[in-house]
Formats: structure tokens, sequence, C-alpha cells
């Protein structure tokens, strides 16, 4: 399996993730939540946002941040293996992995997603997919994918 570090997303890759975000709605999770800022600021802007995360002292900690930052009841933080989760039950799944998982988790992803689900991957675009928009540039870039975006 691939083995992700905690590298926090920067300032401007969340005001990315952010801007992709903007008018959308529904469950979001966020694969290797690190310390919960995804889904913290996903969960303050009206999304039910769930993070998955394999460091169990980063799911504690992002847990206090969501009760510091008032979104307690919007979160969910959950000790899991990503590789694990059925990624079909959200409307909105972000990634910000390392480079060689992006394959792997295009094959899961063109398992588990249906019309309803999007994808946003931040850094790293899924390799053959074609999103259907990008915003910012360099490593900042976030790509957003749907199921039209999948290799058939
Ligand atoms: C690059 S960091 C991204 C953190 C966060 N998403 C952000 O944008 O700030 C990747 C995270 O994935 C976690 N991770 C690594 N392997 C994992 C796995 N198999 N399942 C769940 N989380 C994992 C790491 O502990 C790390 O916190």
């Amino acid at each position: 399996q691939v083995c992700l570090p905690f590298v926090p997303a920067s300032s401007s890759q969340m005001t990315n993730v952010l801007q992709m975000l903007k008018g959308k709605t529904g469950k979001l999770v966020d694969l290797g939540s690190g310390d919960g800022r995804i889904v913290i600021e996903a969960a303050k802007r009206g999304f039910h946002a769930e993070g998955i995360e394999l460091n169990p002292w980063l799911v504690a900690f992002s847990r206090f941040n969501a009760l510091r930052s008032g979104v307690a009841s919007k979160t969910g933080f959950y000790r899991r293996d990503l590789w694990k989760a059925d990624l079909s039950t959200y409307d909105y799944i972000v990634i910000f992995g390392v480079e060689t998982m992006m394959e792997p988790l295009e094959t899961k992803l063109a398992r588990e997603i249906t019309a309803t689900n999007h994808v946003l991957a931040c850094r790293y675009p899924l390799p053959r997919w074609t999103p259907s928009e990008v915003i910012g540039e360099g490593i900042d870039s976030v790509w957003l994918y749907t199921k039209d975006s999948k290799v058939s």
C-alpha cells in the first residue's frame, strides 16, 4: 500500500478547494484528513463533512479543532484506512495524497463512484481521467472530476 506523509494543505490550496466547493453542498469526505482543516472549513460552509485518517493523534486533534470551531455536530473523524472506505456514499471526495497513490485511487474510484459523486484532487491529478474544472496553478492546483471524467 502507498504510505502518505502528513503534509497539511497550504493556505492557497485551502483557498482553491473552498473556491471549488463554492455554492455546493452535501456530504463530503477528506481522505487522509490530517489535522482536519479541510473538513472543518467545509462544515463551516454547510457540508456534512467527514475525515478518514490513519493516525489516531491527528483524529483526536481534528475532533478537538472541530469542537473549538463550533462544527463538532457537522463533522465526523474516523480512524480508518482510506483504501477500505466505501466512497460511494459521499457527494464530494477530497484527496491530497502522494503522486504514487493516484493511479490505484483512480481504480478504486472507478469502481465506487456514480453520477452523483464528485472528486477533488489536490496537488496531484488523477492520471487518466479528464477533469471538468481546474483551479490554481502548480502545487496548489485542484482538479474536479465527475463520473463523466472516467476513462471507459
Ligand atoms: C498529505 S496529508 C493531507 C492532510 C489533509 N488532507 C490536508 O489537506 O491538510 C495525508 C494524510 O493522509 C494520512 N494517511 C496516510 N495513509 C492513510 C491511509 N491509508 N488511510 C487514511 N489516512 C492515511 C496521513 O496520516 C496524512 O495525515
